[in-house]
């Protein structure tokens, strides 16, 4: 487990800090959080100009156009900082600990930020020929057991889920996606996490991260919560064998299995989150996670749900997201953005808690079963 897990000791709020120690707090927030956007929005911008040269190589690159309003650079920053600025309340409030996002040694830094732009002109080449089926065409014997849905180039990403590589450059390349605020996008489902322990003796929770990928969700969670155990659930092997390295905590497992079939008994869960995943499955796959989430939960028993806005949450930012499937290899996007997670939700016995709450470009929502 990471420095932060045994640092941390939740507090009961930030009423009794010296001014100072809360200055200093928060300068280092600002100089971890603000160094990130830095490197990031860097690192867009030089892939910015690669692309726009690398398209006059690849003329048959798909023109890109937004259906609704785009929001402004000022608008996405703003957002950005409001972000960051609850994730410090979350802090400040005692949730979780400060964050340690992504820390890299700066040799590190430069193998990643070299591996990333190695694969820019990959990407480019893909999405000019509309090519997402290299993964299905090298396929071995463990992606052949795989659905079809799965086995493709998502985000015309090399590998697609299938590959180690692939797996080391995924949180860099998002990072780079949404300027180095993911992390603090997944910790919005911390709040309502930490809501649901103060009730509850965390030892005894039964929590599951769905499609836990290189572990971005269950790493933060058992970092806040120093007795909970988690299980970390994904189809890629190379995702989890990342998620493994880099919390390699005796209360984290970890199982390779799909959403949709999940290998638990009914009602035997008390907290499921899924960050980012739902986006990535065809509708009729969609419906049978909600299904197997409100089986395996127990009455009373909380989804966490943490993933793209949709059409309409934020109005401003429908354009963009229209963007989105056009520039990366997204099939099941688009329908995403229009379906009705409330109410499926619901039909499935899961009722949504509270308002959606937007965080930059994601929707956080938590549902409870029935009891
Ligand atoms: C966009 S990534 C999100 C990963 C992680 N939750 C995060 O916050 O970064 C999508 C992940 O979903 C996994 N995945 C996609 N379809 C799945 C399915 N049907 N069952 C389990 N995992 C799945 C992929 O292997 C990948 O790790």
């Amino acid at each position: 487990m990471s420095a932060a897990d045994n640092e941390f000791r939740p507090s009961s709020g930030s009423s009794g800090s010296p001014p100072l120690w809360s200055i200093a707090r928060r300068s280092r927030y600002a100089l971890q959080q603000g160094s990130r956007v830095a490197l990031y929005t860097l690192h867009s911008e030089v892939m910015r100009r690669m692309n726009r040269r690398l398209q006059k190589e690849l003329p048959e690159t798909p023109k890109v156009v937004p259906e609704g309003p785009l929001p402004g650079q000022r608008r996405m920053l703003a957002d950005i900082v409001k972000l960051f600025a609850e994730d410090l309340k979350a802090v400040e409030n005692g949730l979780y600990p400060m964050p340690s996002d992504g820390t890299m040694t700066p040799r590190e830094l430069l193998s990643t930020s070299r591996a990333f732009f190695r694969d820019v002109p990959q990407v480019a080449r893909r999405r000019a020929a509309g090519a997402h089926q290299e993964v299905n065409e090298q396929a071995d014997g463990f992606a052949d057991a795989l659905p079809r849905y799965y086995r493709q180039n998502f985000h015309f990403q090399t590998d697609g889920w299938l590959s180690q590589e692939s797996a080391r450059l995924y949180d860099f390349q998002v990072d780079v996606l949404f300027s180095g605020a993911t992390a603090a996008m997944r910790r919005r489902a911390l709040v309502p996490f930490a809501d649901i322990l103060r009730k509850k003796d965390q030892r005894r929770v039964a929590f599951v991260d769905l499609a836990c990928g290189t572990g971005g969700l269950l790493h933060p969670a058992l970092a806040a919560f120093p007795r909970l155990r988690g299980t970390g659930l994904d189809l890629s092997e190379p995702y989890l064998n990342v998620a493994r390295e880099r919390t390699p905590s005796k209360r984290a497992s970890y199982v390779t299995a799909m959403a949709e079939d999940l290998p638990f008994a009914d009602n035997s869960l008390d907290v499921v989150s899924c960050v980012f995943l739902f986006h990535e499955l065809p509708p009729k796959i969609r419906r049978q996670v909600i299904a197997e989430v409100a089986r395996v939960l127990k009455p009373g028993g909380s989804f966490l749900f943490v993933d793209s806005l949709q059409s309409g949450d934020v109005p401003e930012y429908d354009g963009l997201l229209s963007v989105f499937p056009q520039l990366f290899h997204e099939p099941y996007f688009t329908s995403y953005l229009d379906e009705d997670l409330t109410d499926l939700c619901a039909n499935s016995g899961l009722q949504q808690q509270r308002w959606m709450t937007p965080a930059f470009v994601s929707r956080v929502v938590e549902f409870v079963k029935s009891s």
